[in-house]
């Protein structure tokens, strides 16, 4: 068993892009599910600043990530790309500067098309000066999206920016956003730390949950260096009641997915700060294994994930989720989750030790709810 596991470790670690970045799902921030286009400077200086004053950036929330809307042009002559004058006045170098110098690191978004989703220049083409130019910025990650495209695959278009950023001195994490259209869980793995699996998230109950379903039997795609990417962040919107932004977390938390907020995190509800900088749920999320959670049961409405940890004593994480509006008694199994024997419990949202299970264990689930727990062997706390 273990010299599988061992095999198991060593051809993911061979197989991951090898630029020794997102050995654990990146966290932080992007503007695009609260602001859209409507980004500007002033907004990223304050929202770097409120990373650091909130205590998300100690919590492990570094990446500052812009989304589309941020070039203008490309010059005519070096056919460098040009930040939009009117929202980036100073420039990206000088912002750069700026969020670096609070401690965290720096995105940019750019398109596998002739232009983004949004209209403004794509990289098709252009990848070898787009990645230089990135380089020369200091850039430490580039979301890279899939519109406006020449119909090719983007088996095709990805590799060259890819190729593009790894001849670069600086280290950039290359995050594909193909929507999951070719499963590049299949082939983007050397290529990319993550890919996107789906379409746009939205805030609204009905899409976390159709995304969610589309992220059962990806788990032994992700791992250290490359993870599925179920989109970011919708905690904090508004669209969804706190118990739903819970949820998502928890999930997305286990799915091993990139932690990135999408909300205004310079005007957050203690609920919206309770949620993102839960020291226990981010620790699954961040654990060393780098495990992302399966769906080990679903009863209608009812479903649980679980995922191996190996930190902060090992064991196993489950998310007992009730899709249902009214409350439901979920109950999970031990030995769908690979464990047997007297278990402690510790309820991982709430913080609170809940004593012991053996065989299995249940708990009641609020309507549109998760619980999330940890189950720890007791012999192995002996
Ligand atoms: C696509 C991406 C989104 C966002 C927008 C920007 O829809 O999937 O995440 O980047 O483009 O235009």
């Amino acid at each position: 068993m273990q010299k599988y596991f061992f095999i198991c470790v060593i051809l993911i670690t061979l197989n991951a892009l090898d630029n020794g970045l997102g050995r654990k799902p990146p966290m932080g921030w992007n503007p695009w599910n609260k602001y859209g286009c409507n980004i500007n400077e002033e907004i990223v200086r304050q929202t770097a600043d409120a990373l650091v004053s909130t205590g998300l950036a100690a919590a492990g929330y570094i990446y500052l990530n812009l989304d589309d809307c941020w070039q203008s042009a490309r010059d005519p002559v070096t056919k460098k790309i040009i930040a939009d004058p009117v929202k980036f006045p100073s420039g990206i170098p000088s912002l750069v500067q700026y969020v670096h110098s609070k401690g965290l690191k720096f995105g940019l978004y750019s398109d596998a098309g002739m232009q983004t989703c949004e209209g403004k220049p794509g990289s098709l083409g252009y990848e070898e000066i787009d990645a230089e130019t990135y380089a020369e910025w200091d850039i430490d990650y580039l979301k890279y999206d899939n519109c406006h495209t020449d119909g090719t695959s983007p088996k095709v278009r990805y590799p060259p920016m890819s190729a593009a950023l790894m001849k670069q001195s600086k280290k950039i994490y290359f995050s594909m956003c193909e929507w999951g259209l070719e499963k590049p869980w299949l082939w983007a793995p050397p290529i990319a730390n993550s890919w996107r699996t789906t379409g746009d998230i939205s805030d609204h109950w009905y899409s976390f949950i159709a995304i969610l379903e589309e992220q059962a039997n990806l788990a032994q795609y992700a791992g250290p260096g490359q993870w599925n990417d179920p989109d970011m962040l919708e905690v904090g919107n508004g669209g969804m009641k706190t118990h739903e932004y819970q949820a998502h977390f928890a999930l997305w938390a286990i799915l091993k997915a990139p932690l990135l907020i999408g909300c205004d995190i310079t005007n957050m509800s203690q609920d919206t700060k309770k949620i993102l900088m839960n020291r226990e749920v981010i620790a699954v999320n961040q654990d060393s294994l780098g495990k992302q959670a399966t769906r080990v049961k679903k009863v209608l409405t009812s479903e649980v994930w679980a995922a191996e940890v190996a930190d902060n004593g090992a064991g196993v994480v489950a998310v007992l989720f009730n899709q249902a509006s009214i409350q439901e008694s979920i109950t999970i199994e031990f030995d769908k989750l690979g464990i047997s024997g007297p278990q402690n419990v510790r309820d991982l949202i709430n913080q609170v030790d809940l004593g012991q299970s053996t065989v299995s264990y249940t708990c009641q689930v609020p309507g549109r709810s998760a619980v999330m727990v940890k189950f720890r062997s007791v012999q192995s706390e002996q």
